[in-house]
């Protein structure tokens, strides 16, 4: 996997639950700050100790990141009113990976590429405060916008996002925290997998403590849709690999 495990934001939303951006990034949210350090690729342990053990590891890659280095989607909202439209963002690398990683591929439209899902990330784990040693995953289920915010939240998703719902090992589970910008990949062909999605937002539970669930496992997960921002994609990162 090479693109975006480390576009990362947070800020919060209230109506109905709380609906909450996933993870660190952009100072325009109070409280939380850009961690964006390292481009990492290859390992599932990206602690400093472990990143720095794999220095010259032939099969990792370790770029440094500097602050000018990311494109923002110009019309990025933030939440409140904005409900984090064109929630997006670019990173360039200043070298490339290495030649064994291979990227993947991207739906130019994902109707065909919505099963055999997997959300992946390094975000919170049951909400303890901190973050789980090795990239984790989930098996996900495309779950159709009309479906997605029943129930609790106004209904209007808007066509540049998509939902999916969570099991792991038979449980449900979900993003947390942490996990934003992390893929969402159908492994419908596993050599060759499509990644559908970046994870958005969620919907927090109250009132949680530090070692309790705080995202509502019930309610989907909401991600931005890749195939609507091909042309954003391919201003910036012309060798991106579409597929149909
Ligand atoms: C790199 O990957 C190749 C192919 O999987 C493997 O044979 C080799 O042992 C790996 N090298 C290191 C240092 O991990
Ligand atoms: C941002 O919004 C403006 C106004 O609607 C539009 O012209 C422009 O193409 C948008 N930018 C991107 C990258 O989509």
């Amino acid at each position: 996997m090479t693109r975006v495990t480390l576009l990362l934001i947070i800020s919060i939303v209230t109506f109905g639950l709380k609906e909450v951006k996933t993870s660190p990034v952009f100072q325009d949210d109070p409280g939380f700050e850009t961690r964006i350090q390292t481009v990492v690729a290859g390992l599932l342990d990206v602690r400093t100790e472990n990143v720095n053990k794999n220095r010259d590891n032939p099969n990792v890659s370790i770029i440094d990141y500097e602050n000018q280095d990311i494109v923002i989607h110009e019309n990025y909202t933030g939440g409140g009113k904005g409900r984090f439209l064109n929630d997006i963002s670019i990173i360039k690398l200043r070298e490339s990976l290495k030649t064994v990683f291979k990227p993947v591929l991207l739906p130019s439209d994902d109707e065909k590429h919505r099963v055999k899902l997997k959300g992946l990330g390094w975000g919170l784990y049951n909400c303890k405060d901190y973050s789980p040693e090795n990239l984790r995953e989930a098996d996900g289920k495309y779950i159709d916008l009309a479906t997605c915010y029943e129930g609790y939240a106004p209904k209007d998703i808007p066509e540049s996002k998509l939902c999916a719902k969570f099991t792991s090992e038979g449980n449900s589970a979900s993003v947390a925290p942490g996990d934003s910008g992390g893929p969402l990949v159908s492994f419908q062909n596993p050599s060759q997998p499509v990644q559908i999605g970046l994870t958005s937002t969620v919907s927090f539970l109250k009132n949680t403590n530090p070692g309790e669930t705080c995202v509502n496992k019930d309610t989907p997960q909401v991600y931005t849709r890749v195939s609507s921002f091909s042309q954003f994609i391919m201003q910036y990162a012309p060798n991106a690999q579409f597929v149909q």
